[in-house]
């Protein structure tokens, strides 16, 4: 299983004082650390829910996802997927931003058990193959200027 890469999904509910500024440090954060172990993925944030995919070697996926856990900045944690793969759907991202209407009424959908993920993940796929710039201006504005 030597080039078996881990894929995981898990929703969050994003907590009360998260705003552009805290999403901008988590993001900054998660790619640093990411790239360091080459962790791969996205980060949809949307009506209060962060979905979020992390792809890599199982350990330090694992590792990834204590310290996510254990973050005050979001809560009800729920693990939705959890497989193996042979190849990444993120490669080109560290932690990419998503925030755009559709991944929050998918997240939302999965969230209430009214969706299957699936549909969530083709569609933060789809993005990844598009590699857009969905970023709200502030939150892109501020990144760029840092
Ligand atoms: C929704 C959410 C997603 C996060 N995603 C990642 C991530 O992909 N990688 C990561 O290292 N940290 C991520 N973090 C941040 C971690 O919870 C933690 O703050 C960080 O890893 C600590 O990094 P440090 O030890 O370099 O300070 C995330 C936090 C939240 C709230």
């Amino acid at each position: 299983m030597a080039s078996s890469i881990r894929q995981v999904l898990y929703l969050s509910r994003v907590a009360q004082d998260v705003d552009d500024q805290s999403l901008k440090r988590i993001v900054a954060a998660a790619q640093m650390n990411n790239r360091r172990r080459d962790v791969t993925g996205v980060l949809a944030v949307g009506d209060g829910i962060f979905a979020q995919i992390l792809e890599g070697d199982s350990n330090d996926v694992e590792q990834t996802l204590i310290r996510i856990r254990a973050d005050e900045r979001h809560h009800d944690v729920q693990m939705v997927l959890d497989s193996h793969t042979s190849a990444r759907s993120f490669d080109r991202w560290s932690m990419e931003l998503l925030m755009d209407e559709v991944s929050a009424k998918l997240a939302e959908g999965v969230f209430c058990g009214e969706r299957f993920p699936d549909e969530l993940v083709q569609h933060l796929k789809t993005q990844h193959s598009q590699d857009p710039v969905c970023w709200s201006g502030d939150l892109r504005a501020m990144a760029l200027s840092s």
